[in-house]
């Protein structure tokens, strides 16, 4: 059966990005017109994905307000003709359900890491193959990328555990990623033989960043149950894969194509370079912004 259910976790604290996420969530910052996680929803409609689960907690709200189908600004939209922003707003339409839980908080009173909040989607799952896709980062390139529906194809040809999206990236990023060392030689699909989460530059298997997107089988929710808290003392979902590993199964990495691109909106730096990104793409502004920034940069 096709994957149809994909779970969003949402429930971190985005603290490096404080104070814009003290009340409000990171995954609702806008990068040019929409807030980040719109971006993330309508990458996975385009990847064919139609349920959604998003891991929830503090201060997320908004979020499930943003996804809620809002009949009086549909007909103000639809009287006004503004058929494009019906079309991006009106979710319904397209068969897609929304679904929405509060991660668990760890015995500190926090959230407690990706693991914790993927261990919080075994109820909808079911028995059920399914995507994870970080609320907080924008995949962009080709038509919406592709790279989900690559995975998925990839994971129903090879039936491994998990499926990992893995992307090349410079030496002072390593340290901030889960790693995955290869087992042979790389091509754009290959199984891996280790993950390391967040290692030091000396330490890393290689360059592969595991790139915020995952396809899982349900044994991932035993091997989650089998992982103790690691880096940060958060149940960190690389070392759940690592123990997929084993615990016997495969773990496959599909590589981000050359006209892919990740943005991490974890930090003030990434969110910068990604809303200046898509400001000059915009079709309307991008060449006003455009002249805006050579203006200012002669003037440094
Ligand atoms: P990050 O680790 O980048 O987010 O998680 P964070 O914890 O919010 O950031 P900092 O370190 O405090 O700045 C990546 C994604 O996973 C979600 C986050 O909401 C983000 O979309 N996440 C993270 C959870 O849902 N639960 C968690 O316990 C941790």
């Amino acid at each position: 059966m096709a994957i149809e259910k994909v779970v969003v976790p949402v429930a971190g604290l985005g603290t490096r990005l404080l104070p814009a996420t003290k009340s409000q969530p990171k995954e609702m910052l806008p990068v040019g017109r929409k807030p980040v996680v719109q971006y993330v929803v309508e990458e996975l409609i385009s990847q064919g994905l139609k349920r959604f689960l998003f891991i929830t907690g503090k201060n997320k709200r908004s979020i499930e307000d943003h996804f809620d189908r809002d009949p009086e600004l549909l007909e103000r939209l639809r009287a006004e003709g503004k058929d494009d922003l019906l079309d991006e707003l009106d979710y319904e339409r397209e068969g897609v359900t929304f679904f929405y839980v509060r991660q668990r908080l760890n015995p500190m009173g926090v959230p407690g890491g990706l693991g914790a909040a993927v261990a919080m989607a075994e109820d909808f799952v079911g028995g059920d193959d399914f995507v994870v896709a970080l609320g907080d980062t924008i995949i962009t390139g080709g038509d919406y990328s592709g790279l989900v529906r690559r995975m998925m194809a990839s994971h129903e040809r090879h039936r491994p555990a998990a499926t990992v999206a893995v992307v090349e990236v410079s030496e002072e990023e390593v340290s901030r990623y889960g790693i995955v060392k290869p087992q042979k030689r790389t091509g754009s699909d290959f199984e891996a033989e280790d993950l390391v989460e967040k290692p030091l530059l000396g330490e890393a298997p290689s360059r592969l960043a595991i790139a915020a997107r995952y396809v899982f089988s349900p044994v991932i929710f035993d091997a989650i149950r089998r992982t103790a808290p690691g880096v940060g003392g958060e149940l960190q979902i690389t070392d759940a894969i690592a123990n997929l590993l084993k615990m016997g199964h495969k773990v496959r990495c599909v590589k981000l194509r050359p006209d892919e691109r990740r943005y991490d909106i974890g930090t003030p730096e990434s969110y910068f370079k990604a809303f200046v990104d898509f400001a000059l793409a915009d079709p309307q502004y991008g060449y006003v912004v455009r002249q805006y920034l050579q203006r200012k940069l002669r003037e440094v």
